[in-house]
């Protein structure tokens, strides 16, 4: 069986957009504590979209961020009036591009390959964020969990890929920073890439992603040496 690549699949919070800022806002509102909330607000924010997809209670990416944000200023003991949440909300309206970003995506796009955006994100706040981080023309396609009604990792998410390529999940490179997200795409069948920028230890979920890589650009050279050399093809030299 052949194996072409029909199309480069992205993550977008933490792989395409650069989520620092929101930090180094957080650490301006308060002081010390900035690093602390912006981790919890995160992984909140994951928590609630996993619950909720769980338990079949969805509620936009943008509201749940809220949520999250809410709880974590909560959590961490610190007073978050309205306009601080609202600046701090907005923040993730205006994030930019990891410094390879653009040089990746350009290369990809000259290699004749289809590029899409498969994000928990609102279609809205993807808008937004492709615009802020220059990113604009590169995506053919921004495919958002908010047409199904649930999250990653749940199969319907991933599953916008296939039907909008028309194609198997291994005939789409899915690209993630969040090694879950890596992991459950390899689960769904895509070819995966896990870009860990942080150096981050690899999931116990009893699979691996397909490749690993520090920065975007790393996905460049995974893909002209698949397209070189086909899975298919090393599966049946092995054999
Ligand atoms: C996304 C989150 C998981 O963009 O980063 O889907």
């Amino acid at each position: 069986m052949t194996q072409t690549i029909q199309a480069v699949a992205f993550d977008a919070y933490g792989t395409l957009f650069d989520v620092h800022s929101v930090a180094t806002l957080a650490e301006q509102l308060f002081p010390g504590r900035g690093a602390e909330l912006s981790k919890t607000w995160r992984q909140k924010q994951l928590e609630y979209s996993w619950l909720r997809t769980m338990s079949a209670r969805y509620k936009p990416f943008g509201e749940i961020t809220r949520d999250a944000l809410r709880y974590s200023a909560r959590a961490l003991g610190v007073v978050l009036d309205v306009a601080a949440e609202d600046r701090l909300m907005s923040q993730y309206a205006s994030l930019s591009a990891f410094p390879e970003n653009l040089g990746a995506l350009r290369a990809l796009r000259e290699a004749g390959l289809p590029l899409a955006i498969l994000t928990n994100g609102t279609p809205e706040m993807v808008d937004i964020s492709v615009k802020s981080a220059g990113m604009q023309g590169f995506f053919d396609r921004v495919l958002s969990a908010e047409s199904v009604r649930c999250y990653k990792t749940q199969p319907e998410v991933y599953s916008l890929a296939t039907a909008a390529y028309a194609c198997r999940p291994d005939e789409i490179v899915f690209v993630s920073s969040n090694a879950w997200d890596a992991v459950a795409a390899t689960w769904f069948g895509f070819d995966t890439f896990w870009v860990n920028r942080s150096g981050a230890p690899a999931e116990e979920l009893d699979t691996a992603p397909c490749a690993t890589g520090h920065l975007l650009s790393d996905v460049v050279d995974y893909v002209r040496t698949r397209r070189e050399r086909p899975r298919g093809e090393r599966a049946r030299r092995r054999s």
